[in-house]
């Protein structure tokens, strides 16, 4: 079995449900449950026994000691953290708390939990780190896409916090030995994704009739990879991702966050157009920047597909359209997310212990 951490937010979430529709290798899922984190998106594994959900944090020495006892997992994939950088931004305690002090003891738990393994066991144990981008900074517009050897320039509070994660994970590697893997993805898009960031942020504004706001000019940069395309490089690195390594994985889709605006308006102008017969573009605002705000991000993936043989199945066009599908058909579960009434839901489906 394999312990999943963070298995209730956006990722980590698709992640279980990938896992699990593909291998029947149980999943004990450990997560804080924050703002972030939500039940709703494990509902479909209910009274699946191959799925343990926990609720608890990763900085909790005591609890991570028992579970790897108990659990005796072959492998530790690490999700769990603060991900959204504007909240970074007006306060970092809680990414210092998870993503700095969190994956250090979950790194101290690891490794005791590892050094006492019998030797077959030991050797077969895998810690696998999933990290961003963001760590390497921004990019110019022509410079060359951020390779594994990039140097570390962390710019905002929360990609300093996960790059001071990645340090902390070659170090337990390099100094304790402890077999890790590290992997550096870039943005995400999908179902569950929390509408605090761009793309659902975008599309349920949309539906809702309010404004689209647009960071400063709109032209900085990121690539996009559709979740489960992140789910099955995490997988393939986990299966054959050489010890000690890192892995960049993105989808080789660099777009403006205009040109994502625009894409999305037009699907919902197909899909779903405005009463009036306006375009969905006409909601566009363009609002005062993000402090700090990276220019661009751009993943050289060669290296994963020239050693494990992995690239991105979606494409852009076909992911962002399932995407919009996901959020019309899902007004339920958006609505529930603004309203914190997934908290009640939680309490009232599962009970305040969430086992
Ligand atoms: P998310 O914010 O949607 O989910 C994070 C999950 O971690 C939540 O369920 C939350 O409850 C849980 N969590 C937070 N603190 C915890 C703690 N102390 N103990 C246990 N659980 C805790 O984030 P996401 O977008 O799913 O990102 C998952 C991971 O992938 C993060 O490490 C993030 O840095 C990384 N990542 C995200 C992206 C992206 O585009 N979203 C891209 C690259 C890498
Ligand atoms: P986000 O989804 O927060 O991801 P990240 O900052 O980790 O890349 O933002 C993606 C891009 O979209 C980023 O350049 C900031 C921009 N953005 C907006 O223009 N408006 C918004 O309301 C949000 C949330 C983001």
């Amino acid at each position: 079995m394999i312990l999943v951490t963070g298995g209730a937010g956006f990722i980590g979430s698709n992640f279980v449900l990938d896992w699990l529709a593909g291998s029947g290798e149980p999943v004990v899922n450990v997560d804080k449950l924050t703002y972030a984190g939500n039940r709703a998106n494990l509902a479909a594994l209910e009274g699946d026994a191959r799925h343990r959900f926990v609720q608890g944090d990763i900085g909790d020495r005591a609890l991570m000691d028992s579970l790897l006892a108990e659990h005796r997992p072959r492998a530790i994939v690490n999700f769990a953290a603060e991900s959204h950088v504007d909240r970074s931004i007006h306060g970092a305690e809680d990414f210092i708390a998870t993503n700095i002090v969190g994956t250090f003891r979950l790194l101290e738990a690891a490794r005791g939990y590892w050094a006492g393994l019998p030797a077959d066991e030991k050797a077969a144990f895998r810690f696998l780190h999933v990290s961003t981008d963001e760590v390497y900074g921004t990019l110019s517009p022509d410079a060359p896409a951020f390779t594994e050897e990039h140097v570390y320039e962390p710019n905002s509070p929360y990609s300093a916090s996960k790059a001071a994660s990645d340090h902390l994970v070659r170090a337990w590697h390099h100094t304790h030995g402890l077999p890790v893997l590290t992997t550096n993805c870039s943005n995400n898009y999908g179902p569950d994704h929390f509408p605090e960031k761009l793309i659902p942020l975008m599309i349920v504004n949309a539906l809702a009739g309010k404004p689209l706001p647009v960071y400063g000019d709109g032209q900085q940069v990121r690539d996009w990879l559709y979740v489960t395309d992140h789910c099955s490089a995490i997988r393939r690195v986990l299966q054959a991702g050489r010890v000690g390594q890192t892995y960049n994985v993105g989808g080789w889709n660099e777009k403006t966050n205009l040109a994502i605006v625009h894409t999305i308006c037009d699907l919902l102008d197909e899909l779903q157009p405005r009463a009036d017969g306006q375009s969905y573009r006409a909601q566009i605002a363009h609002v005062t920047d993000r402090p700090g705000h990276d220019r661009r991000y751009a993943i050289d993936a060669r290296k994963i597909e020239r050693e494990l043989g992995w690239r991105p199945a979606e494409t852009f066009e076909s992911g962002i359209r399932k995407t919009v599908a996901w959020y019309m058909a899902n007004a339920d579960w958006v609505r529930d997310v603004q309203s914190g009434a997934y908290c009640d839901w939680v309490a009232t489906q599962y009970g305040a212990a969430g086992a």
